[in-house]
């Protein structure tokens, strides 16, 4: 009983802290696939430069706990410096970024090795510092499992963007991550990634259709984009596929715009 009152004493503050990190954010969008390799990490941090490119001030949450990529594929070294409000996100082409990735292992909450992972994301959540943005890209976690739903649950989404490739399976795990996101309500839009002769192309169009959603724009399968990611040199601000990214951010804005 005296565990359950503190539990939900700590919850609700928690959850307190949470909304008070978020209140200066206009639109918080959910980059989701439902499989791994797909290029949500990819798109997330291409479209967060390409945000920030558009003179918008925008921050980008690693919410993929396994796979913490967002740190290497935009070359932060650094880690996280801390004030009292929290974690300070470090700015990288006009994007400041938060991932577990950037935490000092050592100094960092206890929480971080405990086996529950939405703790982990929570406390990542809670613990960033945004101030105020135009945007929030949240990588997420990959699926429609726990680590997803916390995010869903406790961030107040705007919109959720959906990659896919044109492989079937690939079609098949997005379509359940849309509708999934449709479920709690949210606006969705399809982008198709890996375009081309090798994974086929059109997925995302048919995805869109069968599920009444925005198509928000597609990236070709290239030589150039893996370069770039591998790099840690994010394809827009290496002129690579600036005007479909430019696409996909403004068709973005209308679904936003409602
Ligand atoms: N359009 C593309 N052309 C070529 N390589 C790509 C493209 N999009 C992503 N990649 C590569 O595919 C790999 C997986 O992408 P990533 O964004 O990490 O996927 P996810 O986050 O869905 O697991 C990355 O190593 C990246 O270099
Ligand atoms: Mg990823």
């Amino acid at each position: 009983m005296h565990e359950d009152t503190q539990g939900a004493g700590l919850f609700q503050r928690r959850a307190e802290r949470l909304k008070g990190n978020l209140s200066k954010i206009r639109y918080k969008i959910a980059v989701m696939s439902g499989k791994g390799g797909v290029g949500k990490t990819t798109v997330a941090v291409n479209l967060a430069c390409m945000l920030a490119k558009k003179g918008n001030a925008v921050g980008l949450l690693d919410a993929d706990i396994d796979c913490p990529n967002v740190a290497q594929m935009m070359n932060i070294e650094e880690k996280f410096e801390k004030d009292d409000n929290g974690f300070i996100p470090p700015e990288k082409y006009g994007v400041k970024a938060s991932s577990m990735s950037l935490i000092e292992m050592e100094s960092g909450p206890t929480m971080w090795r405990g086996p529950l992972i939405h703790s982990a994301i929570m406390q990542l959540m809670e613990l960033t510092n945004w101030d105020s943005l135009d945007y929030l890209i949240i990588d997420m976690p990959p699926g429609t499992s726990d680590a997803a739903l916390t995010v869903m649950q406790f961030i107040g989404i705007d919109a959720v963007v959906v990659v896919t490739t044109s492989q079937e399976l690939s079609m098949t795990d997005a379509t359940k991550s849309a509708k999934m996101a449709l479920g709690f309500y949210k606006p969705v839009g399809i982008v198709e990634n890996m375009s081309g002769e090798v994974f086929g192309s059109g997925g995302g169009e048919t995805i869109a259709g069968e599920l009444s959603v925005p198509f928000l724009g597609r990236i070709e399968l290239s030589k150039q984009m893996r370069d770039c990611c591998d790099r840690g040199a994010p394809a827009v601000v290496n002129n690579v596929n600036v005007k479909n990214f430019e696409v996909i951010a403004n068709n973005l804005e209308k679904v936003l715009a409602g």
